[in-house]
């Protein structure tokens, strides 16, 4: 199986459930409901001022939980969630239903979107980009402009290739572990992680027809379509 596209993120909703797919092996769901929170407390202060009132909202990769979407929905932004696998957004679909904000949901593919057909504001990528392999990088970058207005935004978590300290050793040391355990009793899967420095980001961005807003010391960048 590739460790990339549809097959297999359809078997670890499968076999591994929601927070499999959005927590890999060491995290816990308490720890992702904390991350929304400071993430959205992030994007309330820095990003949604930028947008009108109405705006169109794409949550690129939106996951089982559909939580970034159904934060923006709350707002009253028109929002659209893709995803390439169909399980996942099944499950998407029941959580969003239950919560009754509207987030019209998709199946379609970050390296080719099809499905999208009117113009974004704010194309949202979180905890997806760094699982798209390296080759097929820029042409994700380019699709987001694709979709976007002139002069939209992307706001997209890029994996920072960067000098690993004390603190980043022992997690990735653990988190490998549960991996290589996970692997073993056959319930693991080796999904891509693509890490990039940050001048492959600068690079990446320009020859995909944005500029940068501005980036934090996590790998969020904010990017305008010119
Ligand atoms: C780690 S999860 C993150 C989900 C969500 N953004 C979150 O933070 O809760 C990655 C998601 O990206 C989706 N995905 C991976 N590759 C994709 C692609 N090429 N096109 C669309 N979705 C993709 C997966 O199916 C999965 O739901």
């Amino acid at each position: 199986m590739k460790s990339w596209g549809k097959e297999i993120w359809d078997r670890k909703q499968a076999e591994q459930g929601s927070l499999g797919v959005i927590a890999g092996t060491v995290e816990t769901k308490s720890f992702f409901d904390r991350q929304t929170e400071k993430e959205f407390n992030i994007i309330e202060k820095g990003v949604l001022p930028l947008l009108n009132k109405n705006a169109r909202i794409l949550d690129a990769g939106v996951g089982p939980f559909a939580r970034f979407s159904m934060e923006f929905a709350k707002r009253g932004y028109l929002v659209t969630g893709i995803d390439i696998a169909t399980r996942i957004l099944e499950i998407a679909k029941k959580r969003v239903d239950k919560s009754g904000y509207k987030v019209k949901l998709l199946e379609d593919d970050l390296t080719n979107i099809k499905k999208v057909k009117e113009k974004q504001d704010l194309v949202f990528c979180f905890g997806t980009f760094g699982h798209i392999p390296s080759f097929l990088s820029l042409t994700v970058l380019k699709e987001f402009n694709k979709v976007l207005k002139k002069g939209g935004y992307a706001y997209v978590h890029f994996w920072i290739n960067r000098e690993k300290r004390i603190g980043n050793l022992l997690h990735d040391f653990i988190y490998g572990i549960g991996h290589y355990i996970k692997i073993k009793i056959g319930r693991g899967y080796k999904v891509n992680s693509s890490f990039y420095t940050e001048d492959e980001i600068k690079e990446m961005v320009r020859l995909g027809g944005f500029e940068i807003v501005k980036k934090n010391s996590r790998g969020i960048y904010l990017l305008r379509k010119y």
